[in-house]
């Protein structure tokens, strides 16, 4: 089973992706670095409870923006897969925080991307969100709209992590996976996070399933609006190592 790197564990997406790779038998390296934006630490350390107890997982509460702890982390552990879900996300905080966001979810990303490269990762998934359509993108999205006006620094940082994704997919043959997740929470586990204010939420339903775009010789950058096809889409990334660009050509 392959060893997989998911940043942002300790949140509401990746504490649920933690659990279900764990229990698949993958190891996991977690990354999260608690961030209070939109809900306490508690909540988060309970998120990691019960991962904490498993032997195959390692748990760093790290920067992703900090390169040397994350090179570290790829040195000890040279993940095959990466699940890059730390962000700051939600649209309304964003517009008081273009900076923080710009540092956290472009360089972040860029430097997970670029040790990925490096470390030779076969498959990277980065969560993007339906907010790179912004407001003159008419609904239900799809995935080969150019996306290139969105309206808050949120969507922007996401869409701009998403291009810099398809640069490392183009220059390196990378396998790279953006999944535009719409607005969702977890109410279970009192998380709410801000809705945005997207058009394609009333007709969540007619979405697509999702394409691939940009096929390459094996490797695929990949974008999906797609709910309904998503939890298939994750079974799928990360079912085996051979299958992975199958998988992702589906
Ligand atoms: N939940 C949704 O509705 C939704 C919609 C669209 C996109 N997304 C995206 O999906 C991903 C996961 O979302 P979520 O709902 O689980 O959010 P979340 O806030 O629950 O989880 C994000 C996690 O990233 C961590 N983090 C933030 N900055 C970090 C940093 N610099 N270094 C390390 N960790 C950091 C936070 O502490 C948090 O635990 C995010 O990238 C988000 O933008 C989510």
């Amino acid at each position: 089973m392959a060893t997989v790197l998911v940043t942002g564990c300790a949140g509401f997406i990746g504490s649920h992706t933690t659990e279900r790779l764990l229990r698949r038998g993958n190891f996991v390296v977690g990354v999260d670095n608690f961030d209070p934006l939109f809900y306490g630490r508690e909540i988060k350390e309970r998120n990691l409870r019960w991962a904490k107890e498993q032997r195959n997982f390692a748990f760093f509460e790290a920067d992703i923006c900090d390169q040397e702890a994350m090179q570290e982390i790829f040195e000890r552990y040279r993940p095959e897969k990466v699940v890059h879900l730390a962000a700051l996300a939600g649209v309304v905080p964003s517009l008081d925080r273009p900076i923080d966001y710009d540092r956290v979810n472009v360089l972040g990303t860029v430097i997970l991307l670029e040790l990925s490269r490096r470390y030779g990762v076969e498959m990277f998934v980065f969560a993007s969100s339906s907010s790179v359509y912004g407001a003159d993108t008419k609904a239900p999205f799809k995935e080969d709209e150019p996306a290139v006006r969105p309206i808050s620094p949120y969507g922007a940082t996401k869409r701009m992590a998403e291009l810099i994704a398809y640069t490392f997919h183009h220059l390196h043959d990378m396998n790279i996976t953006c999944l535009r997740f719409l607005p969702f929470t977890d109410l279970a586990r009192d998380q709410t996070l801000p809705f945005t204010n997207s058009p394609a939420v009333s007709s969540r339903a007619n979405l697509s399933p999702f394409t691939a775009m940009g096929q390459a010789s094996g490797t695929t950058l990949t974008l999906t609006t797609s709910l309904t096809g998503l939890k298939q889409r994750l079974t799928n990334l990360w079912a085996t190592k051979s299958s992975t660009s199958a998988a992702a050509n589906r």
